[in-house]
């Protein structure tokens, strides 16, 4: 991305594995053309966008989570900040796999090591890695609200803090009775920005930040949530797919169904479909055989004939020697088999046994052409199979056994109902 004209200021998160250190973050800067760091923005209204979303966490706790940490700086700053769910937006906040052309050195690296890095005014980007294990909880993996509220800071032009307890500080900083922001910050910020015209600025101890789950206003499903926190998920990704008289599309807590005539109905909460299952999915399929669900979360899978879950259900996917959390799953008609997926391998299943059939799981060489890592996948009417990741999509003929089409599925497969037939745009 970075070319001659671009002054790139990315920083980079990294951990030291040093017993009794924090996690370190270290920075670095690519000045290309000029070696100005910082910079900073002309307006005080900024908008900003969450382009997709990690996955494994409910969309509303990250959307409310990002919300909070703009609103870390904006209390102590003249700056304001509104949400732009469909973009256009002064800042993008985006989740990316591996190599995402800030050049290789800035690759992420999978859990551990690098976790995010953003660029200074007037950029506007920040990018985290999607396969850190990101929490909204504390003493769970990396906590998102921090180190989103630490990237922001780099987006508005804010360098690394030499101060220790600064959230600017090139180390992790943990969520505890302190202020999330220290003097340094807000010096920091109000000497780019100014102060609060509303008044004096107000913050809140660190600790109230650890649990965004409790924080999570209204009904899920209520006309109101959807106004409020719904993304749909025709604008950034989805976390499974299914093709059944429908196409059923989940997404975090919610599902949507797409008629084979195109309506779209949803989204509607999981639960009120299929009780007892989890908040959130990380795969499913719609058994072809015997038109039932399955649904995979964590170390467990479900099974659903319509809503009803199956006695002995969930079961523990170790013991189907099955992965935890797979990345998608299908019913694959050449094999009859479920198949599952799961980084660079996949698992076939017989539905019978419910047991790995021998000799997989097997690499996801076999299916030429296919990314690792997919969010969903299924087999469509007209025969070929489809894998989804972010806003990408994968066309693999089992006949020839290699992918043979791939694009933007939100703009080039009408059957995912982000067509609006009338304009031939996307809806949003
Ligand atoms: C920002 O200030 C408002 C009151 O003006 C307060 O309700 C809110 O919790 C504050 N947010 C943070 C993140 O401190
Ligand atoms: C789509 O929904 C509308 C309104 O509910 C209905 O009138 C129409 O017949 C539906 N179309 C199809 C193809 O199902």
């Amino acid at each position: 991305m970075c070319n001659g004209v671009c002054v790139c200021g990315v920083c980079v998160y990294t951990h030291t594995t040093r017993i009794g250190q924090g996690p370190r973050l270290s920075c670095f800067f690519l000045q290309l053309s000029h070696p100005l760091a910082g910079g900073k923005w002309y307006k005080r209204h900024l908008t900003y966008q969450i382009v997709n979303w990690p996955w494994y966490l409910p969309q509303q706790q990250v959307q409310l989570a990002v919300k909070v940490a703009f609103e870390l700086w904006s209390n102590v700053s003249s700056l304001v900040f509104w949400e732009a769910p469909g973009g256009p937006a002064d800042i993008r906040l985006t989740f990316f796999h591996g190599d995402h052309n800030d050049g290789l050195n800035n690759a992420f690296d999978g859990p551990g090591g690098a976790l995010a890095h953003a660029f200074f005014p007037r950029r506007g980007e920040a990018h985290f890695d999607n396969d850190e294990r990101w929490s909204l909880q504390s003493g769970k993996g990396r906590n998102l609200f921090i180190v989103v509220a630490h990237e922001v800071g780099h987006t508005l032009g804010l360098e690394h803090s030499p101060v220790r307890s600064a959230l600017m500080s090139p180390y992790y900083k943990k969520l505890g009775k302190d202020f999330v922001l220290s003097w340094d910050d807000i010096l920091a910020i109000q000497n780019l920005y100014g102060k609060p015209s509303r008044g004096s600025a107000v913050q809140l101890p660190g600790n109230l930040f650890t649990r965004f789950q409790a924080w999570s206003p209204g009904i899920p499903g209520s006309d109101h949530q959807q106004e409020t926190f719904g993304s749909h998920y025709c604008q950034s990704s989805f976390d499974a797919i299914a093709l059944g008289k429908g196409l059923y599309i989940f997404k975090g807590s919610h599902f949507w169904v797409v008629s084979r005539g195109g309506n779209t109905t949803g989204p509607q909460p999981l639960q009120a479909k299929w009780p007892r299952l989890p908040a959130a999915i990380d795969a499913v399929t719609l058994s072809e055989a015997d038109g039932k669900f399955y649904f995979f979360k964590g170390g467990r899978y479900w099974r659903y004939k319509g809503s009803a879950l199956e006695a002995g259900f969930p079961r523990k996917c170790i013991a189907s020697s099955l992965p935890r959390h797979p990345d998608a799953s299908l019913y694959y008609q050449p094999l009859r088999r479920l198949v599952l997926f799961k980084g660079p391998k996949y698992y076939v299943v017989s539905e019978e046994s419910l047991q790995l059939e021998p000799y997989y799981p097997r690499s996801l060489k076999d299916w030429s052409g296919v990314p690792s890592r997919v969010n969903g996948a299924l087999t469509y009417q007209d025969g070929f199979v489809y894998f989804f990741r972010d806003e990408q999509y994968w066309k693999f003929d089992p006949a020839e056994l290699q992918v043979v089409a791939t694009g933007k599925w939100a703009m080039e497969l009408p059957w995912l109902g982000c067509l609006d037939r009338n304009t031939g745009q996307t809806l949003s």
